[in-house]
């Protein structure tokens, strides 16, 4: 890619998950996929750079702007080989859900339009959109959301692990509920970034918290109900551990239905199927553990 400074296009607007163009992403963005050598660790060159998505062993640059040679040959010195080149719309990296939109009974609203969100709907969640996912737009997002409302208990369930939380909307969900604590953890540095600053558009820090952690060996035993909606291959790898196994609840999607029985095989291990529900052949489900189902644990969990 040829270019010089007269050449480099600037886009000077920037653009909401309302449409509007006075927050958040680029309209426009420009994506390089680089190779990162292992134990590479120079900062990606920061001009135009609106964050790093990192899925190793690669990592996707997004920029605001055409990326020059410099920034390119800077990528190289710091470790990162391009592999790919990608121009896109923010919206084509993620659908917008408009300034508001109503999945079960939250209303996920663009900040910039609280005040329009009518009164009757009780459990709104602002969402400043980003990189990351969860703008609630999603099958997944939204089986979770509405069975979330449907299965939680506020008794029970204090406290709560959204493994996975990326803006943190299930996170935020949970504490709109009645949730006492949350932990809102994700792999990727930039959706603890964003969820953090969603936490505070909704006045939440003192109930969701948010860390970077792969998986959930941090978390001890600590967490009532586990909220996991991950991609397939992080979701099988953290269900062939041991560490989701002391949660008393599991609210489980990332999955397809052609998938749902090598998955249910491995929840099925120490946990009961109580709820199930599909959209767009994508699943949810919500799950007791044995011994809590003995003890009748969930008296408002759903019967299967
Ligand atoms: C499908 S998104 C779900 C986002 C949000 N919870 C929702 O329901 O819309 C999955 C998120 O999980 C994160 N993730 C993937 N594997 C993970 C792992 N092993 N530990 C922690 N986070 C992980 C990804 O970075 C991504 O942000």
């Amino acid at each position: 890619m040829a270019q010089d400074g007269s050449k480099v296009k600037r886009s000077s607007q920037t653009f909401c998950s309302c449409g509007g163009t006075h927050n958040g992403l680029p309209r426009q963005l420009y994506v390089l996929e680089c190779l990162a050598q292992p134990g590479q660790t120079g900062e990606v060159p920061r001009e135009g750079l609106v964050g790093c998505w990192r899925e190793p062993p690669f990592v996707y640059c997004f920029y605001d702007r055409q990326v020059t040679d410099l920034v390119e040959a800077d990528l190289a010195v710091k470790g990162f080989h391009v592999t790919g080149r990608y121009e896109m719309s923010s919206a084509q990296w993620q659908p917008r859900p408009g300034p508001w939109t109503t999945v079960g009974p939250f209303c996920i609203v663009c900040p910039c339009h609280k005040k329009d969100v009518p009164l009757t709907h009780a459990l709104p969640i602002a969402l400043h959109l980003g990189l990351v996912f969860g703008s609630g737009v999603h099958p997944t997002t939204q089986l979770c959301l509405k069975l979330l409302a449907q299965v939680f208990d506020p008794e029970s369930m204090k406290t709560v692990v959204d493994l996975g939380t990326g803006t943190g909307i299930l996170a935020l969900a949970a504490a709109r509920l009645g949730a006492q604590q949350v932990l809102a953890l994700d792999v990727n540095p930039l959706a603890v970034q964003e969820a953090a600053a969603n936490i505070v558009e909704n006045d939440l820090e003192h109930v969701v918290f948010p860390a970077a952690a792969e998986g959930l060996y941090a978390v001890g035993r600590f967490g009532q109900l586990l909220l996991i909606n991950l991609e397939w291959p992080s979701l099988c790898a953290v269900l062939q551990t041991d560490d989701w196994k002391h949660f008393p609840w599991v609210l489980c999607s990332g999955y397809l239905e052609a998938q749902a029985d090598t998955l249910h095989r491995m929840l099925a291990q120490t946990h009961d199927l109580r709820s199930q529900t599909t959209e767009k052949d994508w699943v949810a489900s919500f799950w007791i553990r044995l011994s809590s189902s003995k003890e009748n644990m969930a008296p408002h969990s759903p019967e299967p």
